[in-house]
């Protein structure tokens, strides 16, 4: 590890890899992490030999087989221990049921948000777990070294640091949007304000999209009644990485498992965390709309949707799976035939599948409630081999850079969405081989290194006492 000012630490939530202990085995697995924030950083990081420290709630992770089977690996991962208990008031109640809500405008209003005295004990242990991240770094970094903090579960994270560690050179990026200031003054103002506080104490605030970089300064100066150093870095799809999974034995086997049972049909694709602002439903109901609206499609289409669990501690995204299983049958009992399923649910976590799905489809259907880029976007024109169509939600960061190669949806408006995947359908070849050419340049214009390059420089533009 690289102990000169050049050094870097990446400090987020999720680490690059868990381990599970296999006791059929007795072999430690390092399992690769789902979601895109890995993805995103996961190129940089590796290339800059970074230092990575991430929670760690599991014994396997704090195991000597972990350090070695870490030890060949460039990316110094460096697990934080939490206490579980401790991690899921921090993660479940605050950084999820919370600020992930507000950011995303997901509130159930009549119920939630409810801050009561369970959530301000909460509260407290998410200060707590902040701070335990800051002292980490504190630990970790090396005189002048630059720290690229990530996300809302660590939003108090980069002013303790820099509090601490006057001569560190910080940035933190919100892979999240951003809410406008009147949602944000549903949370309580002390805990908006130190939110707020910790993000801009720290140096540069990135974003994906100028449009929730400026709904955070907004927000900064409603509460804050002050300026905010913000900057965008789009991040991209590492193109390599992702050809490597595609070509590979896995991939392979689930692209043929895929084929045969979508057979000549055309295929609809989603792959998505099972999440709510993913807005599963209403791609569903969308469908549905479709099969309504256009008979000649009915046996003619599959809709694949690949939708791997997230937080499932928390009642309400066990609830909105539930949901969304039962609707993709009730969909399936009301206009399935002997020979055909309208739409294959596959929620696993199982990463070739879903490349060998991004592959194949001839729609892709990105339509969240609101999303800071979504990785999915760019990953499915990058790898597809049909001329796949991309139907894209106006509220997704990605929509600015793939907008104009893609059919943009009102995420809200089910009919609106059922046109969209006809018209995506009913695209003549040629225009979809033009449309998709476009898309893929689009796509590919960024590397995930110019991305992190884009955070080094943001940090290192501050400056710290020793790089002076
Ligand atoms: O970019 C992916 C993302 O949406 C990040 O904003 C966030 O850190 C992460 O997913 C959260 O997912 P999880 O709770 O599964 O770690």
């Amino acid at each position: 590890m690289d102990e000169s000012a050049d050094a870097l630490l990446v400090v987020s939530n999720r680490g690059p890899v868990h381990f599970e202990w296999d006791a059929a085995s007795g072999v430690l697995q390092a399992k690769r992490a789902a979601g895109g924030l890995v993805n995103t950083l996961g190129p940089g990081a590796h290339r800059h030999g970074a230092r990575w420290l991430a929670a760690s709630t599991s014994e396997d992770d704090m195991r000597p087989e972990a350090a070695r089977l870490l030890a060949n690996d460039r990316i110094g991962f460096w697990p934080v221990s939490v206490n579980p208990e401790l991690y899921r008031a921090y993660y479940d109640i605050v950084s999820n049921q919370t600020l992930w809500f507000c950011l995303h405008g997901l509130w159930d209003s009549p119920r939630r948000p409810r801050f009561d005295r369970h959530w301000w004990q909460a509260w407290d242990t998410y200060k707590q777990v902040n701070e335990l991240f800051a002292a980490e770094v504190d630990r970790a970094a090396p005189p002048a070294a630059t720290v690229l903090v990530q996300d809302y579960q660590l939003a108090l994270t980069p002013a303790l640091v820099a509090r601490r560690r006057p001569d560190l050179r910080i940035c933190s990026f919100v892979h999240t949007p951003w809410c406008s200031p009147d949602e944000l003054s549903a949370l309580p103002d002390e805990v908006a304000a130190t939110v707020l506080d910790g993000l801009v104490g720290g140096g540069p605030v990135g974003f994906h999209s100028q449009r929730w970089a400026d709904a955070f300064r907004a927000c900064v100066e409603a509460v804050l009644a002050r300026p905010a150093d913000t900057f965008v870095a789009t991040a991209a799809v590492d193109s390599e990485d992702l050809a490597a999974v595609a070509a590979s034995d896995a991939c392979e086997s689930e692209h043929r498992k895929l084929r045969a049972a979508v057979g000549d049909r055309r295929l609809i694709v989603r792959v998505d965390r099972l999440e709510l602002s993913k807005n599963v439903l209403r791609g569903f109901w969308a469908y549905e709309e479709l099969l309504e609206a256009r008979p000649d499609l009915r046996e003619r289409v599959v809709f694949a949707a690949l939708v791997y669990p997230s937080r499932v501690g928390l009642a309400e995204y066990q609830a909105y799976g539930q949901e969304v299983l039962s609707l993709a049958s009730r969909i399936n009992d009301r206009w399935g035939t002997p020979d055909w399923t309208p739409i294959l649910v596959h929620p696993e976590d199982n990463y070739p599948r879903s490349v060998a799905a991004l592959r194949s489809y001839d729609v892709l259907l990105v339509n969240p409630l609101r999303d800071g880029l979504n990785l999915v976007a760019k990953e499915g024109p990058s790898v597809n081999e049909r001329d796949g169509v991309l139907v894209l939600s106006t509220q997704a960061g990605a929509s600015v850079e793939l907008g104009d190669s893609a059919i943009g949806v009102n995420p809200f408006d089910v009919s609106a969405t059922a046109k969209a995947l006809a018209e995506a359908l009913d695209m003549p070849a040629d225009q979809r081989r033009l449309t998709a050419e476009r898309l893929h340049k689009a796509a590919s214009r960024r590397t995930p290194q110019d991305w992190f390059d884009d955070l080094v420089d943001a940090a290192r533009s501050q400056g710290g006492p020793l790089a002076q």
